[in-house]
């Protein structure tokens, strides 16, 4: 056997599920350059479980920590860790990490405020220690399928993007609900996916003009059926955005509310200058026009092996798996990564942008966010957390 990155898993809650699944997939398609030593969680039972779930697909068990300290000081030959805690833990657990010389891969969103984000940047490069942001969606075969139509010129200049999300979600989503544990909701939490998206399929978004509402600060403790306590909560439940995009007369309206009674409504859509790319109905090119499943098969009729297997490497289609073997064969071999912190950064910059402009009722550039110019929605998250 080769070369192999010994990574302890911190974190072992619904995420690290499918970080688990994801190492189980690369090992059955013959990717052994990995060993999972260690599985880390403040709660012993949810580590242990994932300690089991690894000893059926990996010749040696993990061993259990409860607490990162522990973790570090005991585990000697661990060279990386794969982080998938709350938001609010995200910079504490990366500085360590990093400060003990562990390269990093964080799930998204990359920090709960830039400034926390800055923290992580700043400790991994102070420890020469590679800092990898888990962005999965912009891999789904669809996404790839998506930049590909674009950056081949089948919709022409990309004019329009259309991202909305209208629906109702009246159920109590434990941290997720509270903005010192989240830093914001959803446009934080399964919009910087989006954001991700915005950068991957059009580029960088130079400004943003938001409102964001919270119209009812509450959710019914159970979901199915709905019921139960009423707990209250204090992210936002509708955000509606105004996106402007760098060097590029490109304009995006992007909504997503978990508010509407009645029917919900959604439409993912890109309008170029020749065509229209649907996350439903695929391209609508005129006699280029194709269905979703069509465009799927012309993008990979069109991968040389090379990239199909840096994409797909050995068919894998799982996300998850791809973006952990990226940061594995970066750590082990010093390949490039598509998802590293700073793009991590970049992403979480455009929801901020959005933040930003709800609380200070005016346009916000990215770039003064990246640059914590603009700190207003932020600053009692960084004030609590004591990043100031
Ligand atoms: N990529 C995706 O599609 C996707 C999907 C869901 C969640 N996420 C992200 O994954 C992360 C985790 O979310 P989740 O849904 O798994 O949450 P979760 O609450 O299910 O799991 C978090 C786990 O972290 C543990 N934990 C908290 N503080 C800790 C600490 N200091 N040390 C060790 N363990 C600690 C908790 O006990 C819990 O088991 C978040 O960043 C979230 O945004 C990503």
């Amino acid at each position: 056997m080769g070369e192999q990155l010994n990574i302890a898993l911190i974190g072992c809650g619904g995420m690290m599920g499918g970080h688990v699944n994801a190492y189980r997939e690369l090992r059955a398609h013959g990717f052994d350059n990995f060993n999972i030593v260690a599985c880390c969680d403040i709660r012993p039972e949810a580590a242990k479980a994932y300690a089991d779930q690894i000893g059926e697909f990996q010749a040696s068990k993990p061993a259990v920590y409860t607490s990162v300290e522990d973790l570090l000081s005991k585990q000697g030959d661990l060279m990386a860790c794969d982080i998938s805690v709350l938001h609010s833990e995200h910079h504490v657990v990366t500085a360590m990490c990093a400060e003990a010389g562990k390269h990093v891969t964080i799930e998204k969103p990359f920090s709960i405020t830039m400034r926390a984000g800055k923290v992580m940047l700043d400790a991994c490069t102070a420890a020469g220690v590679k800092i990898h942001v888990a962005e999965n969606y912009r891999r789904a075969l669809s996404e790839r399928a998506n930049k590909w139509a674009i950056k081949t010129g089948l919709i022409g200049e990309p004019w329009m993007i259309y991202w909305i999300d209208a629906g109702l979600r009246m159920w109590y989503w434990t941290w997720r609900e509270h903005r010192m544990d989240a830093g914001a909701g959803w446009t934080l939490d399964g919009g910087v996916h989006f954001a991700d998206m915005f950068r991957y399929h059009i580029g960088p978004v130079e400004e943003a003009f938001a409102v964001t509402r919270s119209f009812w600060p509450h959710r019914y403790e159970h979901a199915d059926p709905l019921g139960g306590k009423i707990i209250d909560v204090d992210v936002e439940d509708c955000m509606i955005a105004i996106l402007k995009f760098e060097g590029a007369p490109t304009v995006g309206q992007w909504t997503l509310t978990s508010s509407c009674h009645g029917e919900g409504f959604g439409k993912r859509a890109i309008y170029g200058s020749e065509g229209a790319l649907d996350w439903g109905m695929g391209l609508q090119a005129g006699d280029a026009s194709m269905d979703r499943q069509a465009l799927e098969a012309a993008f990979l009729a069109s991968l040389d092996e090379d990239t199909r297997e840096l994409y797909f490497p050995r068919g894998i289609m799982d996300t998850v798996a791809q973006e952990l073997k990226e940061f594995i064969d970066a750590v082990l071999y010093g390949t490039p990564m598509e998802t590293d912190g700073l793009e991590g950064y970049k992403a979480e910059a455009i929801c901020y942008a959005v933040y930003e402009s709800a609380v200070t009722g005016k346009a916000v550039k990215t770039a003064d966010v990246e640059a914590l110019k603009v700190e207003e929605y932020q600053k009692d998250i960084n004030e609590h957390l004591g990043l100031v």
